[in-house]
């Protein structure tokens, strides 16, 4: 699908984006070993949580609605064939954590994208710990003797936390996972939440093994990660006004606000409250004055890795010289979101020069509207999109629906809006 994009006057409204896709991934995963039946509202709609949502099902957990049947803590069962993640990292990783504590064997499949992406850092703290744990393919479980250990992880990532931490729920001592930035908690909240002992002291997090974990009654908040492009959009484009309810505030995840803060942009989180165990605000984006550059290194990348391809099209906006380094992991996101940035707004007249780890940006530039393409990566399609708004002329973004599998209503929120 080729989605057209053409430059607006404002953005203007008010809407409710997706669910949180982390939050809804754990709480499908974890709600299936649960002992009892989950209540799980506002799940994101986008297909990578259909992913999870099919793979626990064949792994024996029942979904009828909100509501989701856990097998118990020892219940699951052996699928009929290799699991199929999509497009889903956090799916592959995160049931590769707690499929590697089964006794059975498990296979997991992705996609084109999915098979080419670095699951070797699963795997190999999972064998650490006793597990049989092989990729590629990717195939893990069968031998139940987990043992806890101590992990230091050499990338920030949530997702092997997560993994490592899942997994630690069945070994036979302590599991502890070190990092070096405060990645997303939401796995430790939520098994805390289930009534699991996760102790967490600076940047050590810490689980021992649990014989039951209690069901979820959760209302899932809106995703802060979503919310983001509009956030940019209303800040670019003047005589905006934006307004996203109930997005979650996690502070493991809104290093963003004050990044886009920091340069200029009006960006307010209203009506803080917290629904069950994640704090949630309305977020209010109006028109950004007095413009800075953006300036992002080392783990402040990690803390908003998701956001930052529409940082990159924020920084085209910005007088001067943005520097967006220390996120070399963007290179094994969904594609390799370094490059596909740079060849997207090059075509619309950027001044972007990519390099390891990140993209040096020269600004203000005005855009011109542009055939660009997405790499079938979700994030990569959006914000370009976001860009489309502010340029001059019409810009084409082809394989624009990949945006389902995190935002399936984007481009309807955006006609909505504009
Ligand atoms: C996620 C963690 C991040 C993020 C991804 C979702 C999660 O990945 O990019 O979109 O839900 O744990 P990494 O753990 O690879 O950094």
């Amino acid at each position: 699908m080729i989605a057209t994009v053409r430059p607006t006057r404002k953005l203007e409204g008010e809407i409710r984006v997706p669910g949180d896709k982390s939050i809804s991934h754990r709480a499908l995963i974890l709600g299936s070993i649960a002992t009892g039946s989950s209540r799980l509202r506002g799940l994101s709609p986008g297909a990578d949580v259909q992913s999870t949502l099919r793979c626990v099902q064949e792994l024996g957990a029942v979904v009828e609605g909100t509501t989701l049947a856990g097998c118990g803590i020892h219940g699951l069962h052996q699928a009929a064939g290799p699991l199929d993640c999509g497009n889903s990292g956090t799916t592959m990783r995160l049931l590769a954590g707690l499929l590697a504590a089964q006794d059975f064997e498990s296979e997991m499949v992705g996609d084109e994208s999915l098979s080419r992406r670095p699951m070797d850092r699963v795997v190999t703290p999972l064998r650490e710990m006793g597990a049989r744990a092989s990729w590629p393919p990717l195939r893990v479980g069968g031998e139940t003797a987990l043992h806890g250990f101590a992990h230091d992880m050499p990338v920030p990532s949530a997702q092997v936390k997560s993994a490592l931490l899942i997994a630690g729920l069945f070994a036979d001592g302590p599991t502890s996972v070190t990092e070096s930035v405060r990645t997303r908690d939401h796995t430790e909240l939520m098994l805390r939440a289930m009534g699991a002992s996760v102790e967490v002291d600076g940047l050590r997090v810490q689980v021992t093994a649990a014989d039951h974990l209690d069901p979820l009654d959760l209302d899932i908040p809106g995703d802060i990660s979503a919310a983001a492009f509009w956030l940019v959009a209303a800040g670019l484009v003047r005589g905006s006004r934006v307004r996203l309810q109930a997005t979650g505030v996690n502070p493991t995840r809104t290093a963003l606000l004050g990044m886009l803060q920091g340069c200029g942009f009006e960006v307010t989180v209203s009506n803080p409250r917290f629904v069950g165990f994640e704090p949630v605000g309305d977020l209010n984006a109006g028109t950004a004055h007095s413009l800075k550059a953006i300036q992002i290194q080392d783990g402040m990348a990690a803390e908003m890795i998701d956001e930052l391809p529409v940082l990159a099209v924020a920084a085209t906006q910005m007088p001067g010289q943005s520097v967006i380094a220390g996120a070399r992991e963007l290179r094994v996101k969904e594609s390799d979101r370094i490059t596909a940035m740079e060849e997207g707004l090059s075509a619309m007249g950027a001044d972007i020069t990519a390099t390891d780890d990140g993209w040096v940006i020269n600004g203000p530039r005005e855009l011109e509207g542009a055939r660009v393409n997405s790499q079938g990566d979700h994030r990569v399609a959006m914000a370009l999109a976001v860009a489309g708004l502010i340029a001059q002329g019409r810009t084409e973004i082809e394989g624009a629906e990949c945006v389902e599998v995190s935002y399936p209503d984007f481009f309807d929120h955006l006609e909505y809006l504009c």
